[in-house]
């Protein structure tokens, strides 16, 4: 269990919850997203000196009124899906498509056409493409993903280097990589690397700007170095934060060693996952021995990050904010799954029908990742200023 309910009270779901209550008592099951709490991490984003540009990565979340926001303050979008760049040309109209960096995986051959088509920036993942497809690539300026060798990451999931990840062209190809682009006729004017998500060690993407640095003396055209995104958040009382400043000044360090180099970077939960929570009421409880079970309007089909990751989101009861937290409860939806938990022991009050639950950092992977399971639509969008 978790054994400090005191420290877990941090973040605007808990000055704003009489909000959040009224909202769930109209809506039921919600993400709300605070746009107040965006923009301090878009703010915080703007400050890192060593990049020369931040794109949003919209798998993330593709609410309209987020890509405004992250389109406001200047940053790309990256987008891993004809389906991405359509919503985000057609969400911000008149945007550059040059700010667009389309990442494909496994790809068939027309949406690269699409996206070269669409002129957007296009990288390729795989050697299959220059190797079956050259002539799509003739005079075209391209991105090369590289497989960076080690994978970091919440789970083993989402860790996107190595052998068991099948992300990227992996170092030992490289020579075969330029001899391809050579042939095709094409320039390679980026290369980049993602080695996961949920990551805080800053020193991480110096360690992939390194790689891609290196890497870089086989393209005599590239001028970007784009260190893909993986910026964690604290998800449980105790985690350490990622150092931003930290990570800033480590990467000042590749900028001197590769000069002439843009850095980019490609965050989508830093921007977003502190921006939502899920808003749910309580329906029913029940004990079961020494088991509680505290259900709520809403579970996987919503939030599949606990089932799939297992992953940590802070839960509160909003609705009783002065009551001490007792007995470990299991915080479960009403779908037909066992795995159907968004929190195992977690201490909370005593719950009752109609209380109002509070599931944190929701506002990542949350809704995009969703579905209609048991024909239960998921929670609603909310956005609050
Ligand atoms: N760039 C590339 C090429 C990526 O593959 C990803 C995420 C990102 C950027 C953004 O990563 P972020 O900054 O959000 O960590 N559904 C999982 C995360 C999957 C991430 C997939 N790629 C989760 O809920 O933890």
């Amino acid at each position: 269990p978790d054994l400090a309910p005191a420290q877990r009270r941090v973040g605007w779901w808990w000055q704003d919850r009489d909000r959040l209550i009224s909202l769930a008592t109209e809506h039921g099951p919600a993400f709300v997203y605070h746009l107040p709490s965006l923009q301090t991490a878009i703010d915080e984003l703007e400050q890192l000196k060593s990049v020369d540009r931040v794109l949003y990565a919209v798998k993330a979340n593709a609410h309209p009124d987020i890509l405004a926001r992250v389109d406001a303050a200047g940053f790309g979008f990256e987008c891993v899906s004809p389906g991405e760049v359509r919503h985000v040309l057609s969400e911000r109209p008149g945007i550059d498509p040059e700010r667009i960096l389309f990442t494909p995986n496994f790809a068939p051959r027309e949406e690269y056409a699409f996206g070269l088509e669409a002129g957007v920036r296009v990288t390729l993942d795989n050697l299959h493409p220059l190797q079956h497809w050259p002539e799509l690539f003739k005079d075209r300026d391209i991105f090369l993903r590289l497989d960076p060798g080690q994978g970091r990451g919440h789970h083993k999931h989402v860790r996107t280097a190595g052998t068991q990840s099948k992300f990227g062209i992996p170092l030992f190809e490289l020579e075969e990589a330029a001899r391809l682009v050579a042939a095709a006729g094409a320039r390679v004017v980026g290369l980049h690397a993602h080695s996961g998500s949920g990551i805080r060690n800053p020193d991480n993407w110096r360690q992939i700007a390194l790689v891609l640095g290196e890497a870089a003396e086989h393209f005599p055209d590239v001028e970007i170095l784009d260190l893909g995104g993986g910026l964690g958040v604290v998800e449980k009382a105790g985690d350490e934060p990622l150092d931003t400043q930290a990570m800033d000044a480590s990467l000042r360090s590749m900028a001197t060693a590769f000069p002439g180099r843009q850095l980019w970077i490609e965050p989508g939960r830093y921007v977003v996952a502190r921006a939502g929570v899920l808003i749910a009421r309580v329906t029913q409880t029940k004990g079961k021995g020494e088991a509680r079970y505290v259900g709520i309007e809403t579970g996987m089909n919503s939030l599949i990050r606990p089932s799939l990751y297992g992953a940590w989101h802070e839960i509160v009861n909003l609705s009783r904010p002065d009551e001490p937290a007792t007995t470990p409860a299991t915080v479960v939806g009403p779908i037909c799954e066992t795995g159907d938990v968004l929190g195992n022991d977690r201490l909370l009050p005593d719950c009752f029908e109609g209380d109002v639950i509070a599931i944190a950092n929701a506002g990542a992977y949350g809704r995009v990742m969703s579905s209609s399971y048991n024909l239960r639509q998921p929670a609603r969008e909310v956005v609050i200023e």
